[in-house]
């Protein structure tokens, strides 16, 4: 019996294969010409092929045995997640070819990744789990709120908004594959596992983007109660997208909690609509 599946709607998780500023020479400080709000989103970038690789891993684990269902949005979900990987990387190269030095931030990324060997793969799949959280957090921001990326290059927008709309359709899949893999554990063992990972999951998310901004920063000269005060503004203030994750994330600590409990079904319509408007006469103009 898995709680919950069958109450709760999910969205089809509907792979969108495209690719972003391909030859876009990308502006140093793509972001309304902002150091701070770039680094935020490079540092974050910075984390993802690997990050959504270890995602990839820790769900395919439970993969076989899984209903039907379940199977199928699992193989959607990974599809997606090898598409952003992929996207990023390309992203990534353009922030390496405007200027930034990005190996001590991937070398924190694989530091991390590699302190997960030998442990048990449910406990990989718990922390899969609460990063998905985060993520769908971010992208419900991004997308609900067009000023994160207002004054943004036009294709690396589109990346981002891209990435935020199939992380929203996708955001129950981990959870909805613990649901399965702990189906016979008690509430409480189930809660104790799930919030203690969200719980180290966060210290390390927001030391190792504050580091990863902090190093980025120092490379544009950018250091001490400037960059301190820079970053903690943007994420607790204007636009204070770390603020407005504050009550999902109480929310997981909840019971009965679950991704698609917050309901972001006209959510995904308005920006699929706004989405094709942007992204498809690019596309074919392209072709
Ligand atoms: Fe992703
Ligand atoms: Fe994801």
């Amino acid at each position: 019996m898995q709680p919950n599946r069958v109450a709760l709607f999910r969205p089809t998780i509907n792979p969108r294969d495209q690719r972003f500023g391909r030859g876009l020479k990308q502006e140093r400080w793509w972001l309304n010409n902002d150091p701070i709000a770039t680094a935020f989103y490079n540092a974050m970038s910075v984390t993802f092929p690997r990050g959504e690789a270890f995602f990839v891993e820790s769900v395919r684990a439970f993969r076989d045995g899984a209903p039907p269902a379940l199977q199928n949005e699992i193989n959607a979900f990974i599809k997606q997640e090898v598409n952003h990987s992929r996207e990023h990387i390309a992203f990534n190269n353009r922030a390496i070819d405007s200027g930034y030095h990005i190996a001590t931030l991937e070398a924190d990324v694989i530091e991390m990744l590699e302190r997960t060997r030998g442990r048990p793969p449910i406990v990989d799949l718990a922390a899969t789990m609460a990063l998905e959280h985060f993520t769908a957090m971010l992208a419900h921001e991004l997308l609900a709120n067009p000023k994160h990326l207002a004054g943004g290059e036009m294709a690396t927008r589109e990346l981002w908004r891209w990435h935020a709309l199939e992380e929203i359709e996708h955001k129950g899949v981990a959870y909805d594959t613990w649901l399965h893999a702990t189906r016979n554990w008690s509430r409480s063992k189930r809660w104790r596992l799930k919030a203690l990972l969200m719980l180290l999951v966060t210290r390390n998310f927001i030391r190792g983007r504050v580091l990863g901004i902090l190093e980025l920063l120092r490379q544009d000269g950018i250091t001490g109660p400037r960059a301190w005060f820079g970053i903690a503004w943007y994420a607790l203030g204007t636009p204070g997208m770390l603020r407005r994750m504050i009550p999902g994330w109480i929310s997981y600590f909840m019971p009965g909690f679950h991704p698609w409990k917050h309901d972001d079904r006209a959510l995904i319509k308005l920006n699929e609509s706004d989405y094709a408007a942007a992204v498809m006469p690019k596309l074919s103009e392209a072709a």
